[in-house]
C-alpha cells in the first residue's frame, strides 16, 4: 500500500494558487503594520511549556498544545500562540529600547484541535503588538491598525465588526458582586467566553454548578444581558464601577472622535479565553449570516513580563489568521483573482534557431526586470496562444530563423490585441512597453 497523499490532518498543502493568496494576505498584513510604524520579528517554532502554563490557561495546555519530551529531557511544545514569545522578547531588551515598543510577525501555530471550517491544527496568524505605550493610547492605536488591515483588503463596517469588553469591569463584577476568588473567577471567564456556542440549555448547568444563589443569579444574568454601550455605562453607574470603567469609557470616548466608533459594539461575552488579559478584551467578527466568527482576538496585558521577574509592561496586541480572514474575504467577494500568476511576456520559438534566440533575449529583458517566460522547446504556432494565457502572460512574442536572422521580434498584447515589431537593440523601448 502506498503512503497518503494527504497532508496530516487539519493541516494544508498550500498549492501555488493557495500560496498566492497566503502571500497576498501577508502583504497587506505587512502593509498595515508598517504605516504605523510596526516592525517585523520573530522567534522559534518550540519553547518549553512552561511559558505556556505560566498565564495561556488550562485549555491551551490541556487540550491544544503539541508538546513532547526532547531527546535532552526538556518538555517542549510547538508554539500554540505568540504572545508569551513577543513577551519573552520585549523581557530581553525592553530596558534599552525606547517606548513604545511596536513589534508584528505572521507566525505559523499548531493547535490540537478539531478542524473544521475557520479552525485548523495549523494556521498563520498576524501579531501586532505595543509594550509600554500609556494605557489607553495603546489600545486604540491596536484598534485603528486592525480596522486599517480591513479598509485596506477593501472591507466597511457593514461587513465587520469589532466586540468589546473589558477585564477590569468584568473582574469586579464577578469579584465584588458575586465573591468569587481568582479561581473561580477564571472559571467563570472560560463559561462565559463559550456561552454563546454551547447554548442557554448547557449554559444553565455550568451556571448552576458554580451555585449562584438567586441575588448573584440576579447579577450575573443583568450583566450578560448587556448589549449596548449605553447599557454598560448604565451598569456602571448602577453598580459604583466608575474606577474599573475608567479605560473603556476613555476608550470609547477616543474612538467616538476618531470616527472609529460605527466598527465598535459592546459584547458582555467577549473575555477571551486566555488568562494574561486584564484590561480592553476584543474580537472581530465577520457580519456574514453564513460566517459569523471570530476573525481576530486580542486586547491588553499589564503583567506578562512579571513570570520573567521584570516589572509590569503595559501590553497591548491582537492576533489575526490566515484561515478566518481568508474565508472572510472570499464569502464578501473581497479577494482578488489569484488563479494565476502574472507574467509580462510568454516568450516562444517555432524552430531551434528561434529558441537559442528565445533564451539570448529572455536573458537580456530579466535583466532589465521583465518577467519572462519562455517555452523551453519549440513549440507550433496555434499551441502558442492559449498556452500564454495559460501561463497569465499579458504579452506574447515569436521568435523563428527568420526573426533571428532579422534580429527582430514581434510582440502582441493580449489585452489589446495590439502587435508591433521591434529590434532586438531597442530594449529600453521593448522594456518599456512590456512593464506596462
Ligand atoms: P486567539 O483568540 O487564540 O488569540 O487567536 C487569534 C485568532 O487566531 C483567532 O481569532 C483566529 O482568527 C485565529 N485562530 C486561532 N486558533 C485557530 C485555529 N485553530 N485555526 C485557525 N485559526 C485560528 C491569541 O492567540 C492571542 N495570542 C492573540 C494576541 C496577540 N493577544 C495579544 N497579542
Amino acid at each position: 500500500m502506498g503512503l497518503s497523499k494527504k497532508p496530516y490532518k487539519g493541516t494544508r498543502d498550500f498549492f501555488p494558487t493557495d500560496k498566492r493568496i497566503r502571500d497576498y494576505l501577508f502583504s497587506k498584513m505587512t502593509e498595515a503594520a508598517h504605516l504605523f510604524g510596526y516592525e517585523p520579528y520573530d522567534g522559534p517554532m518550540i519553547e518549553e511549556v512552561a511559558l505556556y502554563s505560566a498565564k495561556s490557561g488550562e485549555e491551551l495546555i490541556n487540550d491544544q498544545i503539541y508538546s513532547f519530551t526532547d531527546r535532552g529531557e526538556r518538555f517542549v511544545a510547538i508554539r500554540p500562540e505568540m504572545t508569551p514569545t513577543v513577551a519573552r522578547m520585549v523581557a530581553q531588551i525592553h530596558k534599552e529600547e525606547a517606548k513604545p515598543i511596536r513589534w508584528y510577525s505572521i507566525p505559523n501555530l499548531m493547535r490540537y484541535e478539531r478542524p473544521q471550517r475557520g479552525r485548523l491544527r495549523e494556521h498563520w496568524q498576524y501579531n501586532c503588538d505595543i509594550f509600554g505605550a500609556p494605557v489607553g493610547r495603546g489600545e486604540l492605536e491596536i484598534i485603528q491598525l486592525a480596522i486599517q488591515l480591513f479598509k485596506n483588503l477593501g472591507a466597511n463596517s457593514d461587513q465587520f465588526e469589532i466586540r468589546l469588553n473589558d477585564r477590569r469591569i468584568v473582574d469586579s463584577t464577578f469579584k465584588k458582586f458575586l465573591g468569587l476568588n481568582d479561581q473561580e473567577a477564571l472559571q467563570l471567564y472560560k463559561i462565559v467566553d463559550k456561552s454563546k456556542k454551547i447554548g442557554p440549555e448547557a449554559l444553565e448547568k455550568e451556571l448552576s454548578k458554580m451555585g449562584f444563589v438567586a441575588e448573584k443569579r440576579q447579577i450575573f444574568d443583568s450583566y450578560l444581558k448587556l448589549d449596548s454601550f449605553e447599557g454598560i455605562a448604565q451598569f456602571i453607574k448602577n453598580n459604583n464601577l466608575q474606577e474599573e470603567a475608567e479605560g473603556l469609557l476613555y476608550f470609547i470616548e477616543q474612538t467616538k472622535q476618531l470616527g472609529l466608533d460605527k466598527y465598535l459594539v459592546y459584547d458582555p461575552t467577549i473575555v477571551r479565553g486566555l488568562d494574561y488579559y486584564t484590561g480592553l478584551v476584543f474580537e472581530i467578527f465577520d457580519k456574514h449570516p453564513d460566517n459569523r466568527r471570530a476573525l481576530c482576538g486580542g486586547g491588553a496585558y499589564a503583567d506578562l513580563l512579571k513570570i520573567f521577574n521584570e516589572k509590569p509592561l503595559h501590553g497591548v496586541g491582537f492576533g489575526l489568521g490566515d484561515v478566518t480572514l481568508r474565508d472572510f474575504l472570499e464569502i464578501h467577494n473581497l479577494l482578488p483573482d489569484l488563479k494565476v500568476q502574472e507574467n509580462d511576456l510568454f516568450l516562444a520559438a517555432m524552430d531551434d534557431t528561434g529558441l537559442d534566440g528565445a533564451l539570448k533575449l529572455a536573458g537580456t529583458l530579466r535583466d532589465n526586470g521583465v518577467r519572462v517566460l519562455t517555452h523551453l522547446e519549440p513549440v507550433k504556432f496555434k499551441k502558442i496562444f492559449p498556452l500564454a494565457e495559460k501561463k497569465g502572460a499579458r504579452f506574447v512574442g515569436i521568435l523563428g530563423e527568420q526573426e533571428v536572422k532579422d534580429q527582430n521580434i514581434q510582440i502582441k498584447d493580449l489585452e489589446t490585441k495590439d502587435q508591433t515589431t521591434h529590434s532586438w537593440s531597442e530594449i529600453e523601448e521593448i522594456t518599456k512597453l512590456l512593464k506596462l
